[in-house]
């Protein structure tokens, strides 16, 4: 139970007393003072618990990754974001420049995000992994059980309203789930308790133009989630899906 809920709790008990005639309460210095601390202290700023884990993710060794890294991608974006966007893990231009998704298929989701009328500024896009592997191969068990403890912290912290599971892998990182991404894709799924939609990744979208179509209607579900307004129809299927 967090500090603001004992708090309310104790705000609703101590209204109940006062309704009932009770004039005084004795509180004990100790019980004073634990409470001063707690409701001094201000809650930790989002954005200064993700630059701590940016930092302890640039110091990682704790798998082979870090040998062949040029920079560690740990995300990018909003603080406190309604969506979080999650793909496989850092290609060649992400390890180039330390951020997530800035390569072609980055350039396809940020068309993609703008069509659902917002920013990349607006969301958070992060990986499964933090480093690249080498030759964009497959990330493996052992990268990933090691990575995703990182994800998991950034996730609690950043408490988006709904994740965005970018391809397959996402998916078997985030869920366990092996199936293939196409029986998956566009099912709402769960995360810590977060709504998670599945779909596919962008790389794939650029291979497969033609199933933009159903990424798109699966953005179109996470804007219905969300209560956001819809963009009208593209005349295209590119057009709609931001290609
Ligand atoms: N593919 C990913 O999964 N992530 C990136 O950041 C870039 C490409």
């Amino acid at each position: 139970m967090s500090i603001q809920q004992i708090l309310s709790d104790l705000a609703g008990h101590l209204e109940a007393l006062r309704e009932d005639g009770v004039k005084r309460v004795s509180v004990s210095r100790e019980t004073l003072e634990a409470f001063g601390r707690h409701v001094n202290t201000p809650p930790p700023d989002p954005r200064l618990r993700l630059e701590k884990i940016a930092a302890r993710i640039a110091r990682c060794t704790l798998c082979p990754l870090h040998s062949t890294r040029t920079n560690t991608v740990p995300g990018q974006g909003n603080p406190a974001p309604e969506i979080m966007f999650i793909g496989e893990a850092p290609g060649e231009d992400e390890d180039l420049q330390g951020l997530a998704f800035v390569g072609k298929a980055g350039q396809l989701l940020s068309r993609m995000i703008e069509r659902m009328g917002l920013t990349r500024d607006e969301v958070f896009i992060a990986n499964i992994l933090k480093c690249r592997p080498p030759d964009n191969r497959k990330p493996l068990p052992g990268e990933m059980s090691r990575c995703l403890p990182y994800l998991r912290e950034q996730v609690a912290i950043l408490n988006p309203r709904v994740i965005v599971a970018l391809g397959g892998t996402a998916v078997h990182g985030l869920l366990g789930l092996e199936t293939g991404i196409t029986r998956m894709r566009g099912k709402w799924m769960s995360f810590n308790g977060i709504d998670l939609m599945p779909t596919f990744h962008p790389s794939y979208l650029l291979r497969v133009p033609s199933a933009r179509h159903d990424t798109w209607s699966d953005m179109l579900a996470v804007l219905t989630k969300l209560g956001k307004p819809l963009p009208k129809p593209g005349t295209r299927s590119g057009e709609a899906s931001g290609a």
